[in-house]
């Protein structure tokens, strides 16, 4: 059984854990790094989950995925980060699950959309989030940091009520 909540401050050190586990984990999914995440001090941890919710999937005590919702420059539009699943909780719906949390904040708050970027050659994830209703949104770049490897923005519209 899966529950998925929103990070509170008392499980800030559950939250490191399962993000550095996804980074070792994925490297190529990501733009951040293991090495870099790793010696950040608690209070890195802190400030992000004050900029947005980071919500984590919980098998009984064990974290097994893990997502977020950012502010972005676009009004009303909220940007989903570091979306993992453990590979051995794969292929079970917990990354939906994981979304489903991140994307009735975001309505919540008065956000229209939610976007998210995904790197080329990351067939499963691009799969999972067109099959959930994420759509291309016209934009792909080179990763600001990761020059080689391209991304492209997909982009889900919330009408608010639905
Ligand atoms: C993308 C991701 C979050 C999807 O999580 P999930 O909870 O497995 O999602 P689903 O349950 O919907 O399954 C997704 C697919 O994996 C398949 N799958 C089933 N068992 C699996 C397993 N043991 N291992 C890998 N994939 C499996 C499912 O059949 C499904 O395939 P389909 O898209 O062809 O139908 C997960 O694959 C992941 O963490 N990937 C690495 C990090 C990443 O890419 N993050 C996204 C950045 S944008």
């Amino acid at each position: 059984m899966i529950s998925v909540r929103r990070v509170v401050d008392g499980e800030l050190a559950a939250l490191r854990e399962v993000r550095l586990r996804s980074l070792a984990a994925d490297p190529a999914a990501f733009g951040s790094t293991l090495d870099g995440e790793r010696a950040r001090p608690m209070a890195f941890w802190r400030e992000r989950i004050a900029r947005g919710p980071w919500f984590v999937a919980w098998a009984e005590r064990e974290a097994v995925g893990v997502v977020s919702a950012v502010p972005t420059t676009t009004p009303a539009e909220y940007r989903l980060e570091a979306m993992w699943v453990d590979p051995a909780r794969r292929g079970e719906g917990v990354a939906e699950a994981l979304v489903d949390a991140a994307l009735s904040w975001s309505r919540s708050r008065g956000a229209t959309s939610v976007a998210l970027w995904v790197f080329d050659g990351n067939p499963a994830a691009r799969r999972f989030c067109e099959r959930i209703g994420f759509r291309p949104a016209g934009r792909r770049e080179p990763h600001p940091e990761k020059k080689s490897q391209v991304r492209e923005c997909l982009r889900i519209q919330l009408w608010p009520g639905c």
